[in-house]
């Protein structure tokens, strides 16, 4: 065993229940944090949302959550992640409202690694600022998971990605130290504390979500009107997979917005639209993933309605290329 399959070992023995965790962490974190504050940057996901409930539930006011909205979220998940936190658990909650920050900075910018570096350097950016303004805050809190630790490299383990959770953030803002009360656990560990905790089904059974966002499944360069275009259809398309309760089949499933424009018919008048793109794969481990056999007719019902009830689009094809050869995400 080395060190980081000791630790968990320590946290999460054979007997652990998701409440009994809970009891322990908030112990923990309180004596690690006594009197002082803790930031955290929430980005509505399973991890940091447990994070934060977990979090409050131990220190209450001195917790600050920053969420930044960096304009390539899902539909209504800024308004959602408020309701939720702020609203049910009356968690210390700051939204930031940085869309058009960064669409700006992402102007012209069409090369696909060159975006997700603008996004996550404008994010940390963003992230410093407030925490600038907010005055001293001596721990940073991180929704970092068992996981990232494994694919980071960290406790001897061989490194797979660098993971954006794992020292993604600067040290220089001047942290004392980091509280990661999610950090021995496996994803399916997270949801079952998640749960205990009360947060709602619908948070706590999310699809992971890529830091950038949308920013990777909009081709191209990014602008307001293409991604508003993407969030309708993706909307659509994730609502219609869970009536169907086709979501369980699918570890992820979203819609692409494919920057291509063809030609179609609408009220018996020529249009020139966008064509989206459908997904969903199912995977274990997300190294390499397959393809759900989503029932045909399902399919040409979802392309219909997308592409009747989104304006701006006209057609829709279903992406079924497995990983590998493909990547999961378009970019
Ligand atoms: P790919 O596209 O590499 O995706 O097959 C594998 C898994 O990783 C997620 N993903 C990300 N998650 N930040 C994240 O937090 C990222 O930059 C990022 N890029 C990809 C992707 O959604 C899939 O689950």
């Amino acid at each position: 065993m080395n060190q980081a399959e000791k630790e968990r070992a320590a946290k999460i023995g054979k007997n652990w229940t998701p409440k009994s965790y809970i009891k322990n962490e908030i112990e923990a974190i309180r004596k690690q944090v006594g009197d002082k504050k803790v930031l955290l940057a929430m980005s509505g996901g399973v991890d940091s949302s447990v994070c934060a409930v977990l979090l409050h539930k131990a220190i209450g006011k001195q917790l600050t959550c920053v969420f930044v909205d960096h304009g390539c979220m899902r539909k209504n998940e800024a308004k959602e992640v408020k309701k939720v936190f702020k609203g049910k658990f009356g968690i210390n909650l700051i939204q930031i409202d940085a869309e058009k920050r960064f669409l700006e900075k992402a102007k012209g910018i069409t090369d696909p690694e060159l975006k997700r570096k603008c996004i996550g350097g404008e994010f940390i950016r963003v992230f410093e600022e407030e925490a600038k303004k907010l005055g001293k805050i001596e721990f940073l809190g991180q929704g970092t998971i068992y996981p990232d630790i494994i694919e980071s490299g960290v406790g001897g383990h061989k490194a797979v990605k660098a993971h954006h959770n794992v020292g993604g953030l600067p040290k220089d803002i001047g942290f004392e130290g980091l509280v990661e009360p999610v950090k021995y656990l496996y994803k399916d560990e997270v949801r079952k504390v998640g749960r205990a905790l009360g947060i709602p089904a619908e948070m706590v059974d999310r699809q992971p979500f890529p830091g950038p966002g949308l920013a990777v499944r909009c081709l191209g360069e990014l602008t307001k009107e293409k991604l508003d275009v993407l969030r309708d259809a993706d909307a659509i398309f994730r609502e219609e997979m869970a009536k169907a309760k086709l979501d369980k089949k699918a570890q992820q499933f979203f819609a692409v917005m494919t920057n291509v424009k063809a030609v179609g018919v609408k009220n018996g008048a020529r249009t020139y639209g966008y064509v989206i793109a459908i997904r969903a794969i199912s995977t274990s481990q997300f190294v390499k993933a397959g393809i759900v056999e989503l029932p045909f007719k399902f399919v040409t019902a979802v392309a219909e309605k997308i592409a009747t009830k989104v304006k701006g689009v006209n057609r829709v094809v279903w992406d079924v290329t497995p990983k590998p050869p493909a990547t999961i995400e378009w970019e």
